[in-house]
């Protein structure tokens, strides 16, 4: 079988390298010294400072909404991983849900605001498939009502946005570096904060909330912290992450030539770059989606229908009912993304582009 994705092993010597150093110090976790190496080459190479790296990308949500103090209900995109909202629900907050925009599927400025009641305390935009949200729109709408601005930037590794990184709008930004995503170090996350307060309370939370020393109990906290073995694998796969990016952008560009005119693809945002993160095209309907799921499913192909269902129509997290989010349900049900990981061999790639015209002719 074809997966939708299959994760980057990095070289065994080099991780090997990198374990016998461990094994030597006998320092595990608890922010040794390749957490450190590892956050420096990430700030250094994202462009970005206040990177706190932690245990997965759920948790990187978890501790920013809990930095930035909210506790009843934040404004977010029903188009998003269940993550996004869950991590919402987990901490007490409720997700209210506003729609998207239809060409970019990035949450909508416009329909944020008109979702913002009494008690919102943040707005949640996702860049889904590492395409930016209208930033400038959420600086705006974030100055205007007071309210911080936290990106879920999980897809969103190495994007630049007008020549600087994406994850330098709001106040913060996570990132998951689960074994999936482009840049990965097994399990594993990141939150960029731009206020340093911020940055200095989420680095105590990720660790119980200790202050400077065991006894110094500053905050209550959680255990967020990423080990040193994880650090190494993301070492690893650092040192390939230019090669990772230019295969996957060559399968996306073989997926666009092979696909022009039979399917649609959601607009990118002007000015921002493209990592190739995932390769998701827009079906006519949610029958030719599934037609389409079942052409590639015939040929040993996985495709998967991210993100669905549109969060607002789980009963776990309607807040309310009135607020259909049409746009987000529409793309929904006819979403799929298809495919993506630097070894999927071009001849693959062609078996993909046949599969998906075979479905949608069926
Ligand atoms: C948009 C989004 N948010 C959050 C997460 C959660 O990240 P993790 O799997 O590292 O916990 C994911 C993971 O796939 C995601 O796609």
């Amino acid at each position: 079988m074809i997966q939708v994705t299959k994760p980057i092993t990095p070289n065994l010597d080099q991780v090997q390298k990198y374990l016998e150093k461990v094994h030597t110090r006998a320092w595990l976790t608890n922010n040794g010294p390749l957490v450190r190496e590892l956050t420096e080459r990430l700030e250094d190479y994202l462009g970005v400072r206040n990177l706190i790296l932690t245990a997965n990308g759920t948790l990187a949500l978890q501790v920013a909404y809990k930095a930035l103090g909210l506790d009843k209900e934040a404004v977010t995109s029903p188009f998003t991983f269940v993550a996004t909202a869950s991590a919402m629900k987990w901490q007490g907050i409720t997700p209210r849900f506003a729609d998207i925009e239809a060409d970019t599927l990035g949450l909508c400025p416009e329909k944020a605001a008109a979702a913002i009641t009494g008690a919102t305390q943040a707005i949640v935009p996702v860049h889904v498939y590492g395409n930016p949200c209208d930033v400038e729109g959420f600086e705006r709408l974030g100055q205007a009502r007071k309210l911080p601005v936290i990106y879920d930037a999980s897809h969103t590794f190495s994007v630049s946005l007008k020549g600087r990184s994406v994850l330098n709008w709001g106040d913060a930004s996570t990132l998951s570096f689960h074994a999936t995503k482009l840049f990965h170090t097994v399990e594993g996350g990141g939150i960029v904060f731009k206020d340093d307060d911020a940055y200095q309370r989420a680095h105590k939370m990720i660790n119980f909330g200790l202050g400077g020393s065991p006894d110094d109990i500053a905050t209550p906290g959680i255990n967020a912290k990423m080990s040193e073995i994880h650090a190494a694998y993301g070492l690893c796969v650092l040192d390939s992450i230019e090669q990772v990016l230019e295969r996957r952008a060559e399968i996306l560009n073989a997926y666009r030539e092979g696909m022009n005119g039979v399917v649609k693809i959601p607009k990118w945002r002007e000015g921002a770059t493209q990592n190739a993160a995932y390769a998701p095209i827009l079906l006519e309907s949610e029958q030719q989606c599934l037609k389409v799921l079942d052409a590639l499913k015939s040929e040993g192909v996985v495709a998967r229908r991210y993100f669905y269902p549109s969060l607002n129509t789980v009963s776990e997290f309607q807040v309310d009912l009135k607020a259909g989010c049409p746009i987000s349900v529409d793309a929904a049900s006819r979403a799929l993304c298809l495919p993506i990981y630097p070894d999927l061999a071009d001849e693959d790639v062609q078996k993909i582009i046949e599969g998906v015209k075979a479905g949608c002719m069926a």
